[in-house]
């Protein structure tokens, strides 16, 4: 944990103060367009349109949403990148656009699509100009960059430059990267993207842990629902620069009617499974000896899996979580006809 007392800002009082604070946030960004030769418009895009949310120390948030719903906009202005068109943000007390080389010492941030390594050095290297810039303590360091490597495992990876690294072993690079001045809010903007599923679950292991142990308060957007579900007991979901849902994952599945899919590879071709006893589960598609069985997310599948053990030829199976485009697509269909979503 960071030694730095905690900042109390003149008009922000320390009492009833969430670690992050966003009141009505706004970032509306002026492109211009090419309509033809020497011609364009101009056209004004509201990336985020009026978010207000608390985030309390030591949270674990997903903020999930389609492409360009504003989530990396609004990590950027989280971190001081960008700076609001309106609203007001604080993160630690500190307004980030203002002082955010003095937030810089509070919070670690990961660009899943970019990486703040340096590309020609060796791993090593880039961790020591970090240990230099953000002037961690030389224990502190050594046994932050300990932890990151063993568990992040990046022994073997530390003198190879991070060019020739792959998308993986870079995305843990990363990470540890931004671990190492002890952050105490970590922004994770899409940190498993192209991830296989062992470095996956490696990544996630590694977060659980370090919320555990050291409070870390973490933001994490994803378009992976399973980093959702193994990682945070809140989700935020926005669309078009709004806030459309605030609250836990199965409440979320509840608003938006998803369904899980259960793949089943039967030993050989039979017509479309029928369950008596399992009303909800609708056979969606069928091709040769392998079904696809639909059935709500908030459901269990472990009944339904030993069902279909008993009763058929079961070769084989697997289940699919819903994809959050489409949760959000039935939940902004069902929104509309002027139902509130919690
Ligand atoms: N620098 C910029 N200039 C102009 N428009 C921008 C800029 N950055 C983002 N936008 C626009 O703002 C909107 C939100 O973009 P943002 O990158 O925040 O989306 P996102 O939710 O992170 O999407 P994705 O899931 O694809 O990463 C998009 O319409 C995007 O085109
Ligand atoms: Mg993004």
């Amino acid at each position: 944990m960071s030694t730095d007392t905690e900042t109390s800002t003149a008009g922000h009082p320390g009492a009833g103060a969430a670690f992050i604070e966003l009141d009505r946030l706004e970032k509306v960004f002026d492109v211009r367009r090419r309509t033809g030769f020497l011609r364009g418009e101009r056209r004004q895009v509201r990336a985020v349109d009026g978010i207000s949310f608390r985030v309390e120390r030591g949270e674990m948030v997903g903020y999930i949403g389609p492409n360009g719903a504003g989530k990396s906009t609004t990590i950027k202005m989280l971190t001081g990148i960008l700076t609001p068109s309106g609203g007001s943000l604080r993160v630690a007390g500190i307004d980030p656009s203002r002082e955010r080389t003095r937030l810089a010492h509070r919070i670690g941030v990961v660009f899943g699509q970019r990486t703040t390594l340096w590309w020609d050095l060796p791993l090593r290297d880039s961790y020591r100009l970090m240990h230099r810039m953000y002037r961690v303590p030389d224990a502190r360091f050594r046994a932050n960059l300990d932890r990151c490597v063993e568990l992040l495992d990046l022994g073997e990876l530390l003198d190879v430059p991070v060019r020739q690294l792959s998308l993986g072993q870079r995305m843990r690079g990363d990470i540890a990267a931004a671990l190492l001045h002890d952050p105490e809010v970590l922004y994770l903007d899409e940190p498993t993207i192209g991830l296989d599923v062992v470095s996956k679950a490696k990544v996630r292991q590694f977060l659980r842990d370090l919320n555990a142990e050291r409070g870390t308060t973490v933001l994490l957007t994803t378009h992976d629902l399973t980093d959702i579900e193994q990682l945070c007991s809140r989700v935020m979901v926005i669309d078009h620069g709004r806030l459309m849902y605030d609250g836990a994952l199965a409440g979320l599945h509840e608003v938006g009617e998803s369904e899980r899919t259960l793949v089943v590879d039967l030993e050989r071709e039979l017509p479309p499974i029928r369950l008596e006893s399992e009303p909800s589960v609708r056979t969606v598609k069928v091709e040769g000896p392998r079904q696809w069985l639909a059935f709500p997310a908030s459901a269990s599948a472990a009944p339904l899996v030993a069902r279909i053990a008993a009763e058929y030829p079961l070769a084989d199976l697997s289940v699919r979580e819903p994809d959050i485009e489409a949760v959000i697509a039935k939940m902004y269909a069902r929104e509309r006809p002027g139902e509130p979503v919690t």
